[in-house]
């Protein structure tokens, strides 16, 4: 459809300068440029937060798994080793949104990626992987999450780091960042798979190796292999991260900085034992995907009412909180333009900062102890605990 734009004509009016027009006409301009913007870019076009990508490429990993290669963002799009992206997708007509966490590096990689596993009836997984093609454009929320390495060029470090199926897409991350960056450190992966044809990433991490002979170790762990395979066998138990540790030469577990990124149970095992082993546990940093318990939202059952001030990227608005509902669905209720992806209280998509009063969290998995210390909290999974509750969020 072509569209036609009436330009303000002051009939009559000698009286205005050529500047004048100039400036009426450039004004014109402007709001044309803001309305094509707003038209062709997704509804959040407005907003610092958001940004629209294009896929470039779409490579098959895996018989279940995609990676989409994005083509360069038209401004500049910052993210940190290990963080992820919040796809927001129009599927049969209603928004969705999904966390992915970038596979590639900020360091090293010119397009960023993400990396989709099929998850079994799953809406988006499997929408991506079907559907999903060099030229396809959708809306994400900028990157965010605390999963994140920070490799500077003064460290020498070990890394041990567990990932168990797409678990590996933040640590691939990581990996490549940590070599980009820190010349004298070592990595040792322990990757958990069912069978061969389950390893993501199984020729990058093959050059990754030949690459850094001597600094890198990967560890393939599988649950289910053909009678073919010469590797580890089996499911992640405590003598496993015992020989890890011994692979990897960790001698004084206060030295070292452990990764781990996989199903609950298989994080639980690990953190517990390197806690036994005496790493300190601000070394020790985890990401989960997925907690296959009810959605934490559902369990919000505060009685009362109250109202909230919302600071929303420098604006304050007044939001009402019914009984047994969250901050976040109330404020979107509103029409409040929140960033938000999981609604459960793990991926801290919809992290805010406690400003003032109290609130009742129900879940607060996502958060590290130093964002619990510095007030931040969950809109999805917080109800106010009384009146005079100020959140500040972006
Ligand atoms: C911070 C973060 C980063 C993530 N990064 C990645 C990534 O890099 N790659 C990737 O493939 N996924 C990643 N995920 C998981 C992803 O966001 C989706 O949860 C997943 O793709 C399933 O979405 P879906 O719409 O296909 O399934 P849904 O339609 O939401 O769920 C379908 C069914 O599967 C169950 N289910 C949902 N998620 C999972 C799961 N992960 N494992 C097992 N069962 C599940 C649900 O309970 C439901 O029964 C990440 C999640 C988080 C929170
Ligand atoms: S939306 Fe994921 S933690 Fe709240």
């Amino acid at each position: 459809m072509v569209m036609g734009f009436v330009l303000p004509l002051r009939s009559g009016n000698f009286g205005i300068g050529f500047k004048g027009r100039i400036a009426d006409f450039l004004k014109t301009i402007d709001f044309m440029f803001k309305f094509l913007k707003k038209k062709n870019k997704g509804k959040h076009a407005n907003s610092n937060r958001y940004f629209e990508l294009k896929i470039k490429e779409v490579r098959k990993e895996t018989g279940d798994t995609n990676t989409l290669v994005f083509e360069k963002p038209d401004r500049p799009f910052h993210y940190q080793p290990g963080q992820f992206l919040t796809l927001i997708l129009p599927i049969d007509n209603k928004e969705v949104r999904r966390s992915y966490s970038l596979c590639t590096s900020p360091y090293s990689d010119e397009n960023p990626a993400i990396t989709v596993k099929r998850v079994e009836s799953g809406i988006v997984s499997n929408y991506l992987n079907d559907h999903m093609k060099a030229g396809d454009t959708f809306e994400v929320m900028e990157a965010a999450g605390h999963f994140v390495a920070k490799p500077s060029a003064d460290q020498k470090k070990k890394y041990l780091l567990f990932a168990a199926g797409s678990g590996i897409t933040p640590i691939m991350s990581i990996i490549k960042s940590i070599f980009a960056v820190e010349t004298e450190s070592d990595i040792t992966l322990v990757y958990q798979n069912r069978n061969e044809s389950s390893i993501i990433f199984q020729k990058e991490l093959a050059d990754i190796k030949s690459k850094y002979v001597d600094r890198f170790i990967q560890v393939d762990l599988l649950s289910q292999p053909t009678t073919e395979w010469k590797g580890q066998k089996g499911r992640i138990n405590a003598s496993k991260i015992h020989e890890a540790l011994e692979v990897a030469g960790i001698k004084n577990m206060e030295l070292a900085e452990y990764f781990l990124c996989g199903p609950t149970g298989f994080m639980q095992i690990v953190h517990d034992v390197l806690i036994e082993l005496k790493a300190p546990e601000h070394n020790i940093h985890k990401e989960s995907f997925y907690s296959g318990e009810a959605n934490a939202t559902a369990k919000i059952t505060d009685e009362t009412a109250f109202d909230v001030e919302m600071i929303l990227d420098g604006e304050s608005h007044t939001v009402h909180v019914p009984a047994k509902k969250s901050i976040l669905d109330a404020a979107l209720d509103q029409g409040l333009d929140m960033p938000f992806s999981c609604q459960s209280g793990f991926c801290t998509a919809c992290r805010g900062k406690l400003l003032e009063g109290k609130v009742d969290m129900n879940e607060d998995e996502g958060l590290s102890e130093e964002e619990k210390e510095e007030g931040y909290i969950l809109n999805c999974v917080s109800h106010p605990a009384g009146p005079g509750v100020k959140i500040e969020v972006g």
